[in-house]
C-alpha cells in the first residue's frame, strides 16, 4: 500500500515527453551577418526519430541531469540545463513559471546521434523549455520562449513548433508549413561528429559559390504530394561543399555510398548525417542492409513526425 502511494506521488511530480530530430530537407545560406553568424533559408521537417526526457520536480536547490549516453556532458553548458536558467530568467513575469519556483531533476534518454545535423541538442533545449513552461499551466506566450530559444541556438525556435517549417534570419524566424511525403528517408550515421562552426568557417573562406542552386527552398511547392524520386531533385544544402572540405573522410563515404546505392545523398545542417527519401520500408531495409555489408555502418528508416 504504502509503495503504491509513493509510485502515485512520484508519478504526479514526475512528466516525459519526446523530443524529435530534424532533417534539413534544403539549406540556403544568404551571407554572413555583422554578428558574426550567417543569415539562413532552410526547409526544416521533424522526424520520427526522438530523444525522451523526464522531468521530475524535487525537494532540492539545484537542478540536476542524468543521460544514459556517456558522450552527452551534464555539465552547466549542457543545453537543457541553460534552457531551465533561461526561464528562470527571462524578463517576462510569466516565463517564470513555477511558483513556487521548482527544482528539476531531469532524465534524457538519447536515441539521436551527437554531432549528427539532426537537432538533437537544439530539440532537448526546445523540449525542455515546452514542458517547464506547460507544467505551469500560466506559461509564457510562443514569443517569449522563441526569445529564450533564440539565446541557446539557431535550431531551437524550430522545434517549439511541432511542424515542417521554413526558418530564416539565424534561425529564429519559424514560418511552419505542409509537408506531405507518404514515403520516409534512409538515414545514415558516418560514425563520427562533425562541428557546425568550422563548416561555417570552411563556407566563408570559399570565395567561389558558384556551384550553388537558385531551387526554390520549399520542395513541395511546385509538387505537394511528390514520390522520392520526386522529393530527391528538389533537395540541397549549401554547406555540403563545405562540410566536404572540412571531412574529406565524409566526401570519400558520400561517394562510395551513391555508386553502391545508386542514389543520390544529402547532407542534413552540417552533418554528418547522410540521407535520401525512400517511398518504403521495404526499400530501405534493402539499401540498409547494403549499406550494412559494404560499408560497415548503421542507418535507419524514418518518417515525417507531423
Ligand atoms: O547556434 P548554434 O549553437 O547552432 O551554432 C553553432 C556555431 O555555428 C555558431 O557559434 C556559429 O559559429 C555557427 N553558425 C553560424 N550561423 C548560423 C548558425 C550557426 O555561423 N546561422
Amino acid at each position: 500500500m504504502m509503495a503504491a502511494c509513493q509510485a502515485e506521488s512520484t508519478a504526479a511530480l514526475t512528466r516525459s515527453v519526446t523530443a524529435p530530430a530534424k532533417l534539413n530537407l534544403t539549406l540556403r545560406v544568404l551571407g554572413r551577418r555583422p554578428d558574426g553568424f550567417h543569415e539562413l533559408e532552410s526547409f526544416l521537417v521533424p522526424i520520427d526519430l526522438c530523444d525522451e526526457l523526464s522531468f521530475t520536480r524535487v525537494a532540492r536547490d539545484s537542478h540536476s541531469l542524468e543521460c544514459d549516453t556517456p558522450d552527452v556532458p551534464l555539465g552547466d553548458e549542457n543545453l537543457v540545463l541553460r534552457a531551465v536558467r533561461e526561464l528562470e530568467s527571462s524578463t517576462n513575469p510569466s516565463a517564470q513559471t513555477i511558483h513556487p519556483p521548482a527544482s528539476w531533476h531531469i532524465r534524457l534518454t538519447k536515441r539521436v546521434p551527437i554531432g549528427a545535423g539532426l537537432g538533437g541538442g537544439s530539440s532537448n533545449a526546445a523540449a525542455t523549455l515546452k514542458a517547464i513552461n506547460d507544467w505551469s499551466g500560466n506559461g509564457a506566450p510562443i514569443a517569449e520562449l522563441t526569445n529564450c530559444a533564440a539565446r541557446l541556438g539557431s535550431d531551437v525556435p524550430f522545434f517549439l513548433h511541432d511542424s515542417p517549417a521554413i526558418v530564416r534570419g539565424r534561425g529564429e524566424s519559424v514560418t511552419p508549413t505542409q509537408a506531405a511525403f507518404s514515403g520516409g528517408f534512409l538515414l545514415i550515421f558516418p560514425g563520427f561528429a562533425c562541428s557546425t562552426r568550422r563548416v561555417f568557417d570552411a563556407f566563408d573562406q570559399d570565395s567561389d559559390h558558384s556551384d550553388r542552386t537558385d531551387r526554390t527552398i520549399d520542395p513541395f511547392a511546385d509538387h505537394p504530394s511528390p514520390n522520392a524520386e520526386q522529393l530527391a531533385v528538389r533537395l540541397f544544402n549549401d554547406l555540403t561543399a563545405p562540410a566536404f572540405r572540412v571531412y574529406p573522410k565524409l566526401e570519400r563515404l558520400c561517394r562510395d555510398l551513391q555508386q553502391t546505392l545508386g542514389r543520390t545523398l544529402h547532407l542534413t545542417g552540417t552533418g554528418s548525417t547522410l540521407f535520401c527519401p525512400v517511398d518504403t520500408a521495404d526499400q530501405a531495409r534493402v539499401l540498409a542492409e547494403t549499406i550494412r555489408q559494404t560499408l560497415d555502418l548503421n542507418s535507419l528508416f524514418t518518417q515525417l513526425r507531423f
